[in-house]
């Protein structure tokens, strides 16, 4: 009996001290969080990104974007949302992020209506995983369930924005290698590389593709390189949608695209070799099939919004985004 008793008290002991939960932080959150602390929040940010997407749809990936680029680097923590000030390094500066990342403008109003509604009490980490939820239902996209009660780093990681974000020049392994080192399955990065059925892309990430690369489709290069001068530096900002065919919608095109060797990045084209790559039949059963990549993708969005978040005291609830708490 007293024998039970002590192994009873060490569990209670470590558990509360924190031993063994290392990446069980997530079980802290739920989905009716914010219910008594501000009842209106979750509807607030539904309401203020529909309407954001309703003026402008890239709108919608951009915030998809920006919860990803905030996961993968210190994990769901807002850190991506940091300003650099004279004495504070953050992310936006990084290779992947900089001249690049955007939405942080309806980040910021979001936050001011619900500090004015519950000061201190809603997470900016919170309010990227629900617009990049709320964000890709606007556009046609299945909805997920998002727990709440993530807290906001104090923190930023430069080093680890430009070094675990992957780079549109990526072949498969590295996607792989990219991904699992956030716990994502080969399946999962398959699914998650669906996000670019919404969205813009920048010539420069894929003039080299359109003009050397033989896995493409040559009318669709051609119709590309009317949107992309060949000579360096020449159009590098000019836009194109990652699936020019339906841009805005979130539907299952992309996979469409990437079988019609028609994927304009060359990581993107990586998932898809004419049958040869080990993740052809994935993005083949995709092509005919959006019910179940649609399903598959609100799963690994669920699992991408619990990557590493901060409980309990750990972090803060910044006022607002950019800023660490004085
Ligand atoms: C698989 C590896 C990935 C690579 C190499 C990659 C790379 C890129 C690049 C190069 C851009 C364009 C940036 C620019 O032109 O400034 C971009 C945009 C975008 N990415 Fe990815 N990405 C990846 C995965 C993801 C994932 C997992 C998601 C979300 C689930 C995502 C969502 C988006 C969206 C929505 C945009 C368009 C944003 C906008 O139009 O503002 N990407 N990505
Ligand atoms: C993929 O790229 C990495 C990094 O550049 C390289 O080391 C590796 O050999 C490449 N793998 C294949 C299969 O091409
Ligand atoms: C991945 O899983 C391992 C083992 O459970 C864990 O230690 C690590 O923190 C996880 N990584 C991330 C980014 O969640
Ligand atoms: C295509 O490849 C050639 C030969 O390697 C190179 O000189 C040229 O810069 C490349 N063009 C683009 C747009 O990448």
């Amino acid at each position: 009996m007293a024998f039970n008793k002590c192994w009873l008290i060490l569990a209670i002991t470590l558990c509360v001290i924190g031993i063994g939960s290392g990446d069980d932080d997530h079980e802290l959150l739920s989905e009716n969080f914010y219910h008594k602390t501000c009842p209106k929040a979750v509807e607030t940010i539904r309401k203020a990104v529909i309407d954001a997407v309703s003026q402008e749809p890239r709108m919608g990936a951009s915030l998809l974007r920006l919860h990803f680029h905030d996961c993968f680097v210190q994990g769901c923590d807002a850190s991506v949302l940091l300003d650099d000030t004279p004495n504070f390094i953050g992310e936006k500066n990084s290779g992947p992020n900089k001249n690049s990342l955007r939405g942080f403008e309806v980040i910021d109003s979001i936050k001011s209506q619900l500090e004015s509604m519950c000061p201190s009490v809603v997470s900016c980490a919170d309010i990227l995983a629900l617009a990049a939820r709320d964000a890709v239902s606007a556009l046609k996209g299945p909805r997920w369930e998002v727990k709440l009660g993530r807290r906001d780093s104090t923190t930023a990681s430069l080093s680890e924005s430009n070094s675990d974000l992957p780079a549109p020049f990526f072949n498969l392994s590295s996607l792989i290698t990219a991904f699992q080192k956030k716990n994502f399955t080969i399946q999962e990065m398959v699914t998650l590389s669906g996000g670019h059925t919404i969205g813009r892309v920048r010539c420069r990430f894929f003039k080299h593709r359109i003009y050397n690369e033989s896995n493409i489709d040559p009318s669709f290069a051609e119709a590309m390189k009317a949107l992309c001068p060949s000579a360096k530096g020449d159009g590098d900002d000019n836009l194109s949608p990652f699936d020019s065919t339906t841009p805005d919608t979130f539907d299952n095109a992309f996979y469409q695209n990437l079988v019609n060797q028609r994927g304009l990045v060359h990581s993107d084209q990586q998932l898809y070799a004419n049958g040869a790559g080990i993740t052809d039949s994935q993005v083949f059963m995709y092509s005919r099939n959006f019910g179940r990549f649609k399903k598959d993708f609100a799963d690994a969005m669920v699992k991408m919004s619990l990557l590493s978040p901060l409980t309990g005291n750990n972090g803060q609830i910044r006022t607002t985004c950019r800023f660490v708490n004085n």
